[in-house]
């Protein structure tokens, strides 16, 4: 809960006075230094319980336009954002939920998930926060989709869910200020899972994407996919009961809507050196256990069983894959690789490692890196396994 909005200071934000307000910080805080003068000045025309809301306001709309395409409009706590799915992700899931008439979204925040479900169908959307659901009511007004949601403010732990064909719930995943990584640890915890099947079968979870695969399987049986957005792992989507797919594992790629799963055609992969092209997947698909399903469709070598690096002699284009041109590799000694470095004219480089006991910062210290002015190359350095011998591997992303 934040204390610097109430329901009166959201009223006042969204009246005439409290935009000219939003609008007059927004176009003077240009930096955090002339903070206290704008205050002193405005509080000769705004009440002062209002200004802190607005001058918040103002700062997490700028932070929430890398969530969101409309957040100049709209309102949010800076927790309640950081804890909000990204557009782009609840847009791509919502079409999941296309042929439903009523969904219930438990625990809707700031209403990410609930807009772009309201797209689709009508929703109720509940949260016991009640300034988190004023702030999704006010948001779906800016998406345009107020009127195929209702807004409930309760504990749904304790009251009953209302009657719906499908949930969605998306639980917290911190206590206080403390992540936490056990499902059951979720606020609410997910046992709850199984109550909810009662009410529907179609239940769907959004869950960290690091979640304990083995956790898992003591709230029955779900189909699991992996969501990254350019790269970068975001979430598990755990799909329960009438959601269940014919995969177990998905990993999806986001924006690309590229998808691999493990019912993909998978032998073991041929371990070898490294070739002309190391190929890293992207992390949904090495968290969704899938390195092997595309290392097989690619015809990709692996450079050791365990460890997620692929390299071939082909050149592939795919966004599958982050890609490295190889320029040489040896064993990893500390002082060759640093006397290669020199010799070569090395500096600045980004250093990878995967399977092997070295820390990066260490190992960049112990290399004394030359400058980027004075440096003719900039590379990219892997240690890692190959086969089971640590390995320095010289290459130059190109992708
Ligand atoms: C991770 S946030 C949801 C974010 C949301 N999906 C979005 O994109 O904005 C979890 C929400 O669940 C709510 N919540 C947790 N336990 C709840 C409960 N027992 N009843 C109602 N709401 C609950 C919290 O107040 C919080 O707003």
């Amino acid at each position: 809960m934040s204390y610097l909005y109430t329901i009166d200071s959201l009223e006042f934000l969204t009246s005439p006075k409290g935009t000219e307000l939003i609008t007059v910080i927004d176009e003077s805080l240009v930096d955090t230094k002339n903070e206290l003068c704008l205050i002193s000045k405005l509080s000769k025309k705004y009440e002062s319980k209002y200004i802190g809301a607005a001058m918040d306001l103002v700062l997490n709309r700028k932070l929430g336009i890398k969530k969101f395409t409309k957040a100049q409009r709209m309102f949010f706590t800076k927790d309640a954002l950081e804890q909000s799915s990204n557009e782009q992700i609840s847009f791509y899931r919502a079409g999941k939920f296309k042929n439903l008439s009523k969904v219930c979204d438990l625990g809707c925040g700031i209403g990410s998930d609930t807009i772009q479900l309201a797209r689709y169908c009508k929703v109720v959307a509940v949260d016991k926060d009640p300034i988190r659901l004023k702030m999704a009511e006010l948001n779906a007004e800016v998406y345009g989709v107020r009127e195929n949601i209702e807004f409930i403010n309760m504990d749904f732990t304790s009251e009953a869910v209302p009657d719906c064909d499908a949930i969605f719930i998306d639980p917290s995943r911190r206590i206080g200020d403390r992540r936490v990584f056990s499902i059951f640890d979720y606020e609410p915890s997910l046992d709850i899972v199984k109550d909810l099947m009662k009410k529907t079968i179609n239940v769907c979870v959004k869950a960290s994407p690091g979640i304990s695969f083995e956790g898992l399987n003591q709230l029955g049986s779900c189909s699991v996919e992996i969501v990254s957005l350019n790269g970068e792992c975001k979430e598990a989507i755990l799909w329960f009961g009438g959601f269940k797919k014919y995969y177990k594992f998905k990993a999806t790629l986001l924006p690309f809507q590229k998808f691999v799963n493990d019912r993909w055609l998978v032998s073991r992969p041929e371990i070898s050196v490294p070739q002309k092209f190391i190929y890293e997947p992207d992390c949904s698909i090495n968290r969704a256990h899938l390195v092997d399903q595309v290392a097989t469709r690619y015809k990709l070598n692996k450079l050791n069983h365990s460890i997620a690096y692929l390299t071939s002699n082909s050149d592939i284009n795919e966004v599958f894959f982050e890609k490295f041109e190889v320029i040489d590799h040896f064993p990893f000694e500390e002082s060759y690789l640093r006397k290669y470095l020199k010799d070569n004219g090395i500096g600045i480089v980004e250093i990878k490692k995967r399977g092997v006991p070295m820390e990066v910062d260490e190992v960049r210290k112990k290399l004394k890196l030359k400058s980027k002015k004075r440096s003719k190359m900039a590379v990219v350095i892997i240690l890692t396994l190959v086969d089971d011998r640590i390995t320095s591997i010289i290459c130059k992303r190109v992708s």
